[in-house]
C-alpha cells in the first residue's frame, strides 16, 4: 500500500468538495451564539475545529472561501503551494512544508474571506495537513469558486482562476 493509502485508510479520510480528503477530528462542545457572531454567520457556531488534509498530485484544492481565518499545520509529504486572493484583489503565494530555510512554513494562516487555493509541489506525492477555524467550521460557510464569475472579478488572475477551479459556470 501506498503511504498515501495507508493515511486514507488509517484516518478514515473522505474526498472533500474542494479536491483531496479529510476528516474532521475536532468539534468543540461549547457554542458561540449567532448574536455574538458577525452577520456573515447564519447562526450559531462552536467555538472551533480542526481536520486532517490530505491533498495529493493528481488534483488540487479548488479556490473557495470561508467567513474565518484557517490554520493550516503541515504534518508530512510534499510541499504544498497555496493562493491567496483578497477581497481587493491581492494575489498572494505561500509555501507550506518542512524546509523553514527555503521560505516554507509549518502554519500558515489563510485570512478569512480571502479566496484561496492549493496544490502539490512534487510529482506523484501528497500533503499531509491539519486545518484549524474558529469559529466552527459549518459547509454554509463554504463557497467553491465558480470559474467564469471569478474570472470576471478579478481578470488579472483569470488563468490561475482557470487552472485551480472546477465548476464551470
Ligand atoms: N471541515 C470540513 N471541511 C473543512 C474545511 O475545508 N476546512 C476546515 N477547517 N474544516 C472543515
Amino acid at each position: 500500500m501506498t503511504r498515501m493509502a495507508q493515511l486514507i485508510k488509517q484516518f478514515s479520510l473522505l474526498p472533500h468538495p474542494e479536491g483531496g480528503y479529510f476528516r474532521e477530528n475536532y468539534r468543540s462542545s461549547g457554542e458561540i451564539k449567532s448574536t455574538s457572531l458577525d452577520s456573515n454567520y447564519k447562526g450559531s457556531r462552536n467555538y472551533s475545529t480542526a481536520i486532517y488534509f490530505l491533498l495529493t498530485s493528481d488534483t488540487f484544492s479548488a479556490f473557495h472561501k470561508i467567513n474565518q481565518d484557517e490554520i493550516w499545520h503541515f504534518y508530512e509529504g510534499s510541499p504544498i503551494r497555496l493562493f491567496t486572493i483578497s477581497e481587493k484583489g491581492v494575489l498572494s503565494e505561500h509555501l507550506i512544508g518542512s524546509d523553514f530555510n527555503n521560505g516554507q512554513l509549518p502554519q500558515l494562516v489563510v485570512p478569512g474571506t480571502h479566496w484561496f487555493a492549493a496544490e502539490i509541489l512534487d510529482p506523484n506525492s501528497y500533503a499531509f495537513v491539519g486545518c484549524t477555524v474558529a469559529p466552527g467550521f459549518d459547509f454554509a460557510d463554504f463557497v467553491l469558486a465558480e470559474r467564469e464569475s471569478l474570472s470576471v472579478e478579478f481578470p488579472q488572475h483569470s488563468d490561475l482562476i482557470h487552472r485551480l477551479t472546477r465548476i464551470d459556470a
